[in-house]
């Protein structure tokens, strides 16, 4: 049976994978089936948390008993999560979120023309959602984890995104054939700004998810009776 440690804790939870528009049918995305995030909504409900799932482009159903926000592109996704965690214990960023979105827009769909090059797409930066509810926490003693999905010197970049993001936990784990997009398995280490780093062996992503909470629990300030 599932440990009841988060009776009374809000969390939140992102899934999923942006998507940044070129124009209406057309976009930049990515990988991320939403499996994983949608495991730690699933998996924090049973330990007893109020669960916000920011699903982006996720195509599985909404968990029972989970507060799903659906958003589409790093933009929303950010208002999302901004205004989620402003009551949360802790906030776990497993979307897939474009570092990059098209600078422009088109309103109407974009056409090949004969005899014309196509045109460059250039992109601009997205907000990194992660770093920001990082260096802002809504609430003291608030717990921020992120991912990361690397296919090489997966420890050594791991460990130097915990320290550029700033968050608490960071779930590193290798891009590879069975594991991480669209699988049912994963296997990682989930690092600790603390320094302290539990690895987790080839499983379920619900396995994962709750080694997860076990870290993110650990870590959470006093329960408060409000
Ligand atoms: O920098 P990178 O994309 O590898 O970082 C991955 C982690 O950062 C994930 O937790 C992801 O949800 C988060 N992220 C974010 N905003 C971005 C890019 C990534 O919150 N713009």
């Amino acid at each position: 049976d599932a440990p009841r440690d988060l009776v009374g804790r809000h969390v939140v939870v992102s899934a999923g994978g942006t998507r940044e528009p070129l124009d209406p049918v057309r976009f930049l995305g990515n990988r991320s089936s939403g499996k994983q995030g949608y495991a730690l909504a699933r998996t924090a409900a049973a330990r007893g948390a109020r669960v916000t799932l920011l699903s982006a482009n996720a195509d599985l159903p909404d968990p029972a008993g989970v507060d799903v926000v659906h958003v589409g592109t790093a933009v929303q996704l950010r208002e999302a999560a901004l205004k989620a965690a402003a009551d949360a214990d802790a906030v776990v960023m497993a979307a897939a979120v474009a570092d990059f979105r098209p600078e422009a827009y088109a309103t109407g769909k974009i056409k090949k023309k004969d005899g014309e090059e196509p045109a460059p797409i250039v992109l601009v930066r997205n907000p990194d959602i992660l770093a920001e509810l990082s260096a802002d926490r809504a609430r003291p003693g608030q717990v921020v984890v992120g991912f990361a999905a690397e296919t090489d010197d997966v420890l050594a970049n791991g460990r130097a995104k915990l320290a550029r993001k700033g968050c608490d936990l960071l779930v590193v784990n290798e891009v590879g054939e069975r594991k991480t997009f669209g699988s049912e398995e994963n296997e990682a280490v989930i690092l600790g700004a603390d320094g302290h780093e539990t690895p987790v062996p080839y499983g379920p992503k619900e396995a994962l998810a709750d080694r997860i909470w076990d870290e993110a629990a650990r870590r959470l300030a006093p329960a408060t009776a409000d």
